[in-house]
């Protein structure tokens, strides 16, 4: 598992974020199959924490971000790019998937998704894969003003085929087609502004 105090300067960093907090999700199953994929110089960190960002109130803003709240705000400070993968819930995104948005929607940039290179994907038990859900999060994460990738798409349908009893995806073409979008992503990352700037900071960081 990848660490988010990974030094090396040289990368796309990945913040992976789940849409389910469900202990065997397939969704947090795929984006640990992303980090196996992932070139070296993706460092992919999944997000373990979702169920610690409380439901969005205004009210809650008053005197800075919930402690739940400023973990996920460092962890997209800290990402060059973010993966998400989404179930489908009624043909949308889950609940918990879109309070974490409504959150960081709220942020400042570095924290914020506005400007950051961002890719979706999505697994459903079902035959359909995710089609409506990922376009209505990409719908999301336009009005956010995230800096998305359009191509590869990736509708994982039918998990029960593709993944064995532990959660590991074992589907050859799957998981070629996962690498294909992880790669894609950090290419794309590292042509959206400001990417080069931060790796400069980085290594100035590094060099004390
Ligand atoms: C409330 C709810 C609604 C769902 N709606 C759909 C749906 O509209 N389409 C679909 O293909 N699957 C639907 N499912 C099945 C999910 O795709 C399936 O449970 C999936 O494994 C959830 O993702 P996870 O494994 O990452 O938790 C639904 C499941 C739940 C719990």
């Amino acid at each position: 598992m990848h660490t988010p105090h990974d030094p090396n300067p040289h990368q796309v960093r990945v913040l992976a974020i789940p849409g389910s907090l469900r202990r065997h999700s397939y969704n947090r199953s795929l984006l640990e199959a992303a980090a196996e994929v992932a070139p070296s110089w993706m460092p992919v960190w999944v997000y373990e924490d979702l169920a610690e960002v409380p439901l969005f109130n205004e009210d809650l803003e008053v005197g800075g971000p919930p402690s739940g709240v400023q973990r996920l705000h460092d962890a997209v400070a800290w990402a060059d790019a973010v993966l998400i993968a989404t179930p489908a819930y009624n043909q949308s995104v889950p609940g918990v998937l879109k309070n974490a948005l409504d959150w960081l929607s709220r942020a400042d940039p570095p924290a914020s998704l506005s400007g950051k290179p961002v890719a979706v994907t999505g697994v459903t038990t079902g035959p359909w894969g995710t089609r409506i859900a990922q376009t209505m999060l990409r719908q999301m994460l336009v009005s956010m003003q995230a800096v998305l990738l359009p191509q590869p798409m990736l509708y994982v349908r039918e998990a029960g085929e593709v993944f064995d009893d532990a959660g590991r995806l074992v589907d050859p073409s799957t998981r070629e087609r996962l690498g294909e979008l992880v790669e894609a992503l950090g290419m794309w990352a590292m042509h959206v502004p400001g990417y080069n700037a931060r790796q400069r900071e980085r290594r100035m960081a590094e060099a004390g």
